[in-house]
């Protein structure tokens, strides 16, 4: 299995190009099935859970081009509407195939997810949201099934009872083609979920609110292709602003949004960490010494994110005093801190409560990561964490980081995968 090997201590300086975002790219995958003309999309990232959606549009009978980066995706002639289990035992946001197909095809069905082991993660308001839009749904095998009527998926009001980023995707997007109108009540807010419905407008849909609580979808007969260019990633570029708090030496994060960023540039600041805007999409950060600690809860957008977590902990380990943090938003988001511990760090867990004791000597280690922001938070520690460290199961991280060595090497970081 490949391992990351990491010498810490180099000063990081120059520039990190921040990739398209995951968590944009892939229900902008999904929505591609929604029509049958192609759907042009740039600045996909090269990330293995986006390998696995193409795949999984491909098993549905999706066609995919690619040229200079930017992909064609044709989905004019669909097969059986099943995401089978091979394809998305990995990733959870499979699960943002249901809407589409249950829109487009009548019927969906779909593998339960897998994905990252942080709690139970169920999909249960994806389901219940298309019940109201009139499907049956059906469980059986590991498979769930959704059934629309015989008329298509109808418009309705449905509020859901707590706030699911792809559940709020998924919903949108079977709504588009749904009969009447339909309303989304506590939606939620994030980045990825308006940058879907831009897309989904250029594609013919009336959405209306995304970015707020609410949001209202005029059902239409068919939706056209379109072409669009994903947002930036924000938790990308927010685990390399964590680095270049620690080692940066005027390092640049470029291509970033920093709307996107509201609550962790916040925090950044708190924690008085040297943050500089040196272009409308870049940042310049660099260590000061000294680091005061912060505490976060993660929150919904625009709150602190839960996947920034895990990297904000590292980043705490090296402050001057004690820090809190809070996990909201999924149970067991825990998974670092054992290996955090391993390389000196002392943390104190009570339930969904972190008490980071910081400023002692952090030595490199081995680790091991155990889903895709532990593994962010490890390559953050390692970094300045003083000698090697080595991270077991670094899968995790190609998951959804692209280039993430080639990109930290180039700023001065001894990064290597090794065996
Ligand atoms: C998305 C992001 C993920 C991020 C998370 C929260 C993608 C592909 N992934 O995941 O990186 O960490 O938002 O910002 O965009 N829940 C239910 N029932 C449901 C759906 C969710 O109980 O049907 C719960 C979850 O277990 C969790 C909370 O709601 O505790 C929020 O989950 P959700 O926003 O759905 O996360 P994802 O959309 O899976």
């Amino acid at each position: 299995m490949q391992k990351l090997r990491i010498e810490g201590g180099r000063r990081l300086a120059g520039r990190i190009p921040i990739s398209g975002a995951k968590n944009a790219a892939l229900p902008a995958l999904a929505a591609t099935l929604l029509t049958e003309e192609p759907v042009r999309l740039e600045r996909i990232p090269g990330v293995v859970d986006i390998r696995t959606m193409i795949r999984l549009l491909e098993a549905l009978g999706a066609s995919i081009e690619e040229s200079n980066g930017v992909k064609t995706i044709d989905a004019r002639a669909l097969g059986e509407p099943v995401a089978p289990y091979e394809v998305v035992k990995t990733m959870r946001a499979s699960s943002l195939a249901l809407g589409p197909l249950a829109a487009r095809c009548g019927r969906a069905r779909v593998s339960l997810p897998g994905g990252c082991a942080i709690g139970a993660r169920p999909i249960n308001l994806h389901l219940a949201g298309l019940e109201v839009l009139g499907a049956r749904i059906e469980q059986e095998a590991g498979y769930v099934e959704a059934i629309a009527p015989s008329g298509g998926l109808r418009g309705a009001h449905y509020v859901f009872p707590r706030i699911t980023v792809t559940g709020t995707e998924d919903l949108m997007m079977a709504a588009t083609l749904a009969r009447g109108v339909t309303v989304l009540d506590n939606a939620a807010r994030e980045p990825e979920v308006v940058d879907l419905a831009e897309l989904l407008t250029k594609m013919g849909a009336r959405i209306q609110g995304a970015g707020s609580s609410r949001i209202e979808i005029e059902g239409v007969d068919r939706l056209h292709g379109a072409e669009h260019r994903i947002i930036p990633d924000r938790i990308e570029a927010g685990t390399y602003l964590a680095a270049g708090a620690l080692v940066g030496d005027g390092l640049e994060i470029d291509g970033l949004e920093p709307s996107h960023l509201g609550a962790v540039l916040e925090k950044l600041e708190q924690a008085d960490v040297k943050l500089e805007r040196t272009g409308p999409t870049t940042l310049r950060v660099s260590s000061n010494g000294r680091l005061r600690p912060v505490d976060v809860t993660t929150e919904e957008f625009p709150g602190f994110p839960t996947d920034m977590q895990a990297q904000w902990m590292a980043l705490m380990a090296f402050a001057d005093g004690v820090s809190h943090l809070v996990e909201t938003i999924f149970e067991n988001r825990f998974m670092h801190v054992a290996e955090l511990r391993r390389m000196g760090v002392e943390i104190e867990l009570s339930g969904n409560r972190a008490t980071i004791r910081g400023g002692r000597k952090v030595g490199g280690a081995a680790v091991m990561a155990s889903d895709l922001r532990a593994s962010a938070c490890l390559v953050v520690a390692g970094l300045a964490a003083e000698g090697a460290t080595t991270i077991d199961r670094v899968y995790h991280l190609d998951r959804g980081y692209e280039s993430l060595e080639a990109k930290l090497t180039a700023v001065g970081a001894s990064v290597e995968r090794v065996r």
